[in-house]
């Protein structure tokens, strides 16, 4: 039908080409190549376990004079000067309910807490060139404690807040911090936040200052001391409350020997070791897309996380891995890239691989502030990864399934056990803009719960009827979410959910996420450039039973 109401033979050649070299499909005059594929999941057992709150995102310290190639992307979106009575803001938090909030960056390792006797001036960070990391000191007034404090209540938010490390310390001139860590201050901060009955969900220690450090580091004996420091004033502040909040460390990039030892160093006293992630390079890269959009760039992400599982393996360290604080491209990402569509492919694909190899939490840089915020830095109004991010944490279950995509090498694809139903959730992720992708999915070696209408010669599996099942509407059903670009423009701000743009309304409230209902019998479609998630509550393997 598409083709008789093109206007030029030359499409018509194109087509007709197209039907000889592969499947095609024209749509409003653009041919795309159709490909078939087959999503494979290992049903018997899952691979990795995430925390049931593995979506975090990030605030900073950042004030509105941190540049970088010349742009300020920060405006207001400081943890000292953010609008904490937006609307949207409260609704975008509220949404996850709970979504985990890591309170750090750069500037925490030059941040004081204003104490009780309020006896130095609080002061904010002011811009010094001279100075490490381009900034004064700066103070967090304890009102100001207070009024983020009453948003995490009302948001309900699990806060991770990222504490000075260098404090008490003397930085040499080889770059490297010396002197044991002076845990006064922390202490005083902590003391007033227990008394007030805020809930801490970690306190980290330190960013960015493991190895050599970005800008200075510190090694691995005084940060282990430190950390079992920060442990054993924590046993003892919170004496006698039942839980305690986790002792996170040392949220810097990542480094074997340092790990290693730090883990051998730490055993008993850390609960969470956490590991940093810019690997598509710095913001001013023109090229940043070719990089998103290349499998292998995006493949190579599975390293650091592979190695560190392999590290924890063999630690006798029972610390749990989690990246505290990803953000993709460094010094503050790069505008309608990094806040655009595009980035869900990678951000996404990233959710995928840190949780196959066992990462239990992961933190986006930003949750709002730079050019990756989850959320616009002026309107707080949700970026595209905002709705991917909270598709995730609605639909991905904890467990995690083995799954290889056979077909399109542009094709990402990840399963885990559905979150709070039945069956499985499957994301595929096409990351080429000319190919609409066929997926059928099979499970291998396992037992599943089919709907009748299946030819079992289809499946290598053995398939068992499920009598009290069968006769419901959900067994002939699945669910699927498509994302697309407004307009298909991958650097648009605007994403569809099955075709309808998802935005806020005049009250701010974040839309529901409606699905649309497949025929189990049909394979799923994925176009070009785009992303689905696939609930399929029929499907009952081993893994998630
Ligand atoms: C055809 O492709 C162009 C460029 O990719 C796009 O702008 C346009 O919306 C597409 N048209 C349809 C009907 O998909
Ligand atoms: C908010 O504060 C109230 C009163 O202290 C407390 O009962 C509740 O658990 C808090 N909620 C969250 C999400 O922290
Ligand atoms: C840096 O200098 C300090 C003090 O002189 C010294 O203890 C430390 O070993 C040096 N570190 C490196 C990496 O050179
Ligand atoms: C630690 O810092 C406090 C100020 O917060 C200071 O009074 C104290 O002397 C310091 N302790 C050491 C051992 O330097
Ligand atoms: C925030 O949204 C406004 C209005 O849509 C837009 O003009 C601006 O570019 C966005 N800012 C960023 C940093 O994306
Ligand atoms: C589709 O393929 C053509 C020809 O290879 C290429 O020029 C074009 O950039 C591709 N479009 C997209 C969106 O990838
Ligand atoms: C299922 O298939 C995957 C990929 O081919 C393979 O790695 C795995 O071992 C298979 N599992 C079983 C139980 O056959
Ligand atoms: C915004 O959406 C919510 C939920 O869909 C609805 O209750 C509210 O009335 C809407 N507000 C406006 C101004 O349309
Ligand atoms: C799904 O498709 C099959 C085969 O075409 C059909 O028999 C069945 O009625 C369909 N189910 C639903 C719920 O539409």
């Amino acid at each position: 039908m598409g083709f008789l109401v093109l206007q030029k033979g030359w499409w018509i050649l194109v087509f007709v080409v197209c039907l000889r070299l592969f499947k095609c499909d024209v749509e409003g005059g653009n041919v795309t190549k159709i490909e078939e594929g087959t999503v494979l999941i290992d049903g018997k057992r899952g691979i990795a376990m995430t925390n049931e709150d593995f979506v975090c995102a990030t605030l900073d310290w950042w004030p509105p004079d941190k540049c970088d190639y010349g742009t300020c992307s920060w405006d207001h979106a400081s943890l000292l000067n953010l609008d904490l009575k937006n609307v949207i803001f409260l609704n975008a938090v509220k949404a996850f309910s709970p979504l985990k909030i890591r309170l750090g960056g750069t500037l925490q390792d030059k941040l004081v807490y204003q104490t009780v006797d309020k006896q130095q001036p609080c002061l904010p960070f002011a811009k010094d060139a001279s100075k490490l990391f381009g900034f004064s000191e700066g103070c967090l007034p304890l009102d100001r404690w207070d009024e983020l404090n009453s948003f995490f209540n009302e948001s309900g938010a699990l806060v991770i807040f990222g504490l000075n490390a260098l404090y008490g310390k003397w930085i040499h001139p080889n770059n490297t911090a010396t002197a044991p860590w002076n845990s006064s201050n922390a202490e005083s901060l902590i003391r007033y936040t227990l008394k007030k009955g805020y809930n801490i969900y970690g306190w980290e220690l330190g960013n960015e200052l493991s190895g050599r450090g970005v800008g200075v580091g510190i090694s691995v004996d005084p940060y282990a001391s430190a950390t079992i420091a920060l442990h054993d004033l924590i046993q003892n502040i919170y004496k006698g409350v039942d839980t305690k909040p986790h002792i996170i460390a040392p949220g810097g990039f990542f480094d074997s020997n340092w790990f290693q030892q730090y883990l051998a160093k730490t055993v008993g006293s850390l609960n969470a070791i956490t590991h940093h992630i810019y690997n598509l390079g710095p913001g001013s890269d023109e090229h940043l897309i070719d990089r998103i959009l290349n499998p292998s760039i995006l493949d190579s992400g599975a390293d650091v996380f592979k190695n560190l599982q392999n590290i924890l393996k063999s630690s006798p360290n029972s610390a749990a891995a989690w990246v505290g604080e990803s953000g993709g491209a460094y010094n503050s990402g790069r505008n309608k890239v990094t806040n655009a569509f595009v980035f869900s492919f990678w951000y996404l694909d990233q959710l995928g691989l840190a949780s196959t190899y066992d990462t239990k939490t992961y933190c986006r840089q930003t949750l709002i502030g730079g050019n990756y915020g989850l959320l616009n830095t002026t309107t707080f109004v949700p970026n595209p990864d905002y709705y991917s991010a909270l598709l995730w944490h609605r639909l991905m279950g904890r467990s995690v399934l083995s799954t290889h995509f056979t077909g399109s090498r542009t094709i990402r694809a990840y399963a885990h056990c559905a979150k709070q139903s039945q069956g499985i959730t499957l994301l595929l992720i096409n990351i080429d803009g000319n190919t609409t992708v066929h997926a059928k999915v099979d499970f291998n070696g396992t037992l599943m719960l089919l709907h009748k209408h299946r030819h079992h010669k289809h499946h290598r599996s053995k398939v068992i009827p499920s009598p009290h099942h069968i006769e419901q509407v959900s067994e002939t059903v699945r669910e699927e979410y498509h994302l697309t670009p407004m307009d298909g423009n991958i650097q648009s701000q605007t994403v569809l959910l099955n075709g309808k743009a998802l935005t806020v309304n005049s009250s701010g409230l974040i839309p529901a996420l409606e699905p649309v209902m497949v025929n189990t019998s049909e394979p799923i479609t994925v176009a070009p450039y785009s992303i689905v998630f696939v609930r399929m509550q029929n499907v009952a393997i081993p893994a998630c039973t």
